[in-house]
């Protein structure tokens, strides 16, 4: 019985085995006398010096072909690490759908060095462990708190499954720590440990826009349109240094009123911009669509192709919730057959009706023209298709006219005042109450008209 190596193919000649190893160069196929490869069917082996000769060249051959076989291995496997990490960036630029994760990318090495890291202690310290509980959203719950130094914190306890591992959390962390902007909420740093991964920010004292538009046992509602035109300009300000002052452009996914906050000042800043959002708030989950039904851009929602104009698309719905006070979506508020605030204000205000979506809540002695140029920018943000919505910067330009509308509508009653000042004609009442204080909102109102 003669057997050849199972490497190589079983082509017996009569004098030879011929080697074949398929995919090898020809310096590794050939014949070898048949002696060499096999042995006698009674055992004795047949070993003259050619037998030891051809033994010891199969030997070599045997090693040369593991050998190839191993080098050709380890190339395949460089081929391939090569090509995975050529590819990463150019996908990264691509997928706009996480932008927190394509810039947090580049940085995540850094994030401990860039961002304040607190110790769980500390956080559990400044919040009483977590005794103050102030909101809860789709990434947690949020905690009130203040830290050693005197400030005050919000303090946002994520879900486990609001992030798919450390290095996401850090990715964002690292995102965060660079952004800074007036109208942005301040990000203070994070914690994470004993499996908590926590997000500090500046605490907000006056809450979210959505609280002072509807109204409620604790929030104030805001009645006054030029201060509702000023959280506007403030938030589109916030939205236009991400859209264009960032590098890559951080686009922000979840535009929507209850994150726009108010601090001590009642100014606004935009919160929770970059990051990602495990699913749609309040709808089925989705992996890959992100935001707030109400807010959600039906072309994303479609395309899953995320852009800037997304983001415009809900900030137009938080102009068009300014103008009437209503939330995005309601049974209640929109008539018979429509539950959705886009549907309803863009049926009023292209019939001409401004009248019917305006708050009637608000202050009297707003000018119409300023509500109109609110509204007719609102539609246009809330286009179907992204293309023909406006940028951000062209929306916040809209908001200062309107502003200017107002502002120059009360003008004549600004200089009045002055002309009275200037005649010292404020007089002082026997409690010198009334007068004090009008003199100092005199001075205020030069300085923010939003506050007359
Ligand atoms: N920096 C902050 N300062 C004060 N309150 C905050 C702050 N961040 C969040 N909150 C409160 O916590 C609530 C939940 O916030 P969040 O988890 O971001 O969910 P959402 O954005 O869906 O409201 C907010 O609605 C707000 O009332
Ligand atoms: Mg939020």
């Amino acid at each position: 019985m003669v057997h050849c190596h199972p490497l190589w193919e079983n082509y017996l000649t009569s004098k030879s085995c011929i080697f074949r190893t398929i995919g090898f160069p020809d310096i590794f196929q050939g014949h070898f006398p048949r002696r060499a490869l096999f042995s006698s069917s009674s055992g004795n082996n047949l070993q003259g010096p050619s037998d030891s000769i051809s033994r010891g060249t199969i030997i070599i051959i045997v090693c040369a072909v593991v050998g190839a076989i191993l080098l050709l291995a380890i190339a395949i496997g460089c081929c391939l690490c090569t090509h995975k990490r050529k590819k990463k960036p150019s996908r990264e630029t691509v997928v706009l759908a996480a932008p927190a994760k394509r810039l947090g990318s580049y940085f995540s090495e850094v994030a401990t060095e860039t961002a304040h890291r607190f110790a769980l202690s500390e956080i559990e310290d400044a919040t009483d462990k977590f005794e103050r509980r102030i909101g809860s959203g789709g990434f947690g719950i949020v905690y009130y708190g203040k830290l050693a130094d005197g400030r005050e914190i919000a303090v946002k306890l994520l879900t486990n499954d609001s992030y798919q591992g450390i290095r996401e959390f850090l990715n964002e962390v690292a995102l965060l720590s660079r952004i800074h902007h007036r109208n942005l909420v301040t990000f203070l740093g994070y914690s994470q440990q004993d499996g908590k991964n926590i997000l500090v920010y500046e605490f907000m004292h006056n809450g979210t826009l959505k609280e002072h538009l509807r109204g409620g046992p604790n929030d104030v509602k805001i009645t006054s349109w030029v201060k509702r035109l000023e959280i506007a300009e403030d938030a589109a300000k916030g939205i236009e240094y991400l859209h264009t002052g960032c590098s890559p452009t951080i686009i922000h996914r979840d535009v929507k009123s209850s994150n726009i906050l108010l601090d001590k000042n009642m100014r606004a800043k935009v919160a929770d911009f970059g990051l990602s959002k495990p699913a749609v708030d309040g709808s089925h989950v989705s992996s890959i669509v992100r935001g707030t039904v109400g807010y959600l851009d039906p072309e994303y929602y479609i395309s899953q192709q995320l852009t800037e104009k997304s983001d415009i698309y809900s900030f137009g719905v938080i102009l068009l919730e300014l103008i009437s006070g209503h939330e995005p979506i309601s049974s209640d508020n929109f008539g018979l057959n429509c539950r959705n605030i886009v549907a309803w204000a863009r049926s009023h205000i292209e019939s001409g009706n401004i009248d019917a979506i305006i708050d009637a809540s608000l202050d009297t002695g707003y000018d119409l023209q300023s509500v109109w140029k609110i509204a007719e920018v609102g539609i246009m943000c809330v286009k179907p298709k992204g293309a023909q919505r406006p940028t951000i910067s062209e929306v916040l330009k809209e908001i200062q006219d309107a502003i200017a509308i107002e502002v120059q509508r009360e003008a004549p009653q600004v200089q009045q005042l002055m002309s009275k000042r200037s005649m010292g004609s404020v007089s002082i009442n026997t409690d010198n109450s009334v007068d004090l204080e009008q003199n100092a909102s005199f001075d205020e109102m030069l300085m923010r008209p939003g506050l007359r």
